[in-house]
């Protein structure tokens, strides 16, 4: 899997701008009479755009919102603020529902169990045929004959077309899903863990063969998972999320580079053992947090870096490098190269 080879256009693929996501929101009558404070929203701030072509990784530990993000995009989920931009202008309806036929096509999300996601009474062939049908109005021969180009694609041969989910193996099922997504020629897939629930032994395989379609489709993708040596491999950035914020966003080998946001370096230095010269300079700290912070910085209670009042008082600022790399900190030591160009770090949000 070599990441750096894929053709990535300047064009935007993904804007999200200033997301938030709350799955407890007041009603309008507790609202009205003041009664229930909203809670701390599970998901906020996020601003990011993803290139056509691109592959962004997002990482956190578990409950930091990656999932709820990209329910969000994909519309199972609606924001309770913030904009979801497909290709820089299609601003996309907060719910499926209400989405056009053509921005469904778009923006395709893989789960991390194919059992539940496919219907275990349909053949692969049905499953595949319903995207192809619904967006492309493919019949009869046309019909078989992509179908079985799609099951080539994922190495599956057309004899699995008659199957059902049931006569397939765990691998199997999610080379159909895999198959499934991209039978939509989407711009975006949203890939959640699609490994995770699968034997070691086939996880390779899978992420292949995802590799390989997407760079010969020019997709973009934002792919979730634990493991990020597989994050690393594949990802052109990648961005961190604690709590629901964003901590960091960058190119992949900025943020898994010498110096990055201390939740970062508690991250890496977690889970990565590559080297067996890296000696983590963190530690992790106290148990995972329920909730972020009222305000301040999400981190805060965790950070050995902390700075004092700052933290717990003032969200942190955005600080952008010239390479596109950015940390949200208080901190100033935390600058992870010169700025190229001349040009200074900028810094927002303070
Ligand atoms: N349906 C729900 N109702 C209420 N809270 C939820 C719901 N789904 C998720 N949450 C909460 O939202 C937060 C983020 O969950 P999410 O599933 O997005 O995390 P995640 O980063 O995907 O975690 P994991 O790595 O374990 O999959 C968690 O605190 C979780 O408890
Ligand atoms: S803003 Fe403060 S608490 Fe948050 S990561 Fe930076 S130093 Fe740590
Ligand atoms: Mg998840």
């Amino acid at each position: 899997m070599t990441a750096g080879l894929r053709q990535v256009s300047d064009a935007p693929a993904l804007d999200l701008q200033d997301m938030a996501i709350s799955y407890v929101v007041p009603s309008v009558i507790d609202r009205f009479l003041g009664r229930n404070t909203p809670p701390v929203a599970t998901v906020e701030a996020i601003t990011l755009t993803l290139r056509q072509g691109e592959t962004l990784g997002l990482v956190g530990e578990s409950g930091s919102g990656k999932s709820t993000i990209l329910k969000s995009i994909a519309g199972l989920l609606a924001p309770i603020a913030g904009r979801v931009l497909l290709n820089g202008q299609d601003d996309l309806p907060p719910r499926v529902e209400t989405r056009s036929g053509q921005q469904l096509r778009q923006v395709q999300l893989i789960f991390q169990n194919p059992d539940e996601s496919l219907n275990p009474r349909q053949t692969i062939a049905q499953i595949l045929a319903q995207p192809l049908k619904l967006y492309f109005g493919l019949s009869g021969q046309e019909l078989l004959d992509r179908s079985a180009q799609l099951l080539e694609q994922v190495r599956l041969g057309a004899h699995y077309l008659d199957r059902l989910p049931s006569q397939l193996s765990g691998g199997e099922k999610q080379r159909v899903a895999v198959a499934r997504a991209f039978a939509a020629q989407p711009a975006l897939v949203l890939c959640d863990e699609i490994t995770s629930a699968l034997d070691v032994s086939v996880q390779a395989a899978v992420l292949a063969l995802l590799d390989d379609l997407r760079r010969a489709s020019a997709t973009s993708c934002i792919f979730v998972s634990h493991d990020l040596a597989v994050v690393k491999a594949l990802s052109d950035r990648v961005a961190v999320l604690y709590q629901g914020r964003l901590c960091e966003i960058g190119k992949t080998s900025d943020v898994y580079g010498a110096v990055s946001h201390p939740y970062t370096e508690v991250l890496l230095g977690a889970v990565l053992e590559p080297d067996p010269d890296f000696t983590p300079t963190l530690s992790a700290g106290d148990v995972v947090e329920l909730s972020p912070p009222a305000q301040g910085c999400p981190f805060q209670r965790r950070c050995p870096k902390r700075l004092g009042p700052v933290c717990e008082n003032l969200a942190p600022p955005r600080k952008t490098f010239s390479d596109g790399h950015s940390i949200w900190c208080h901190r100033d030591d935390l600058a992870p190269h010169a700025p190229v160009d001349g040009r200074a770090v900028t810094t927002e949000g303070v």
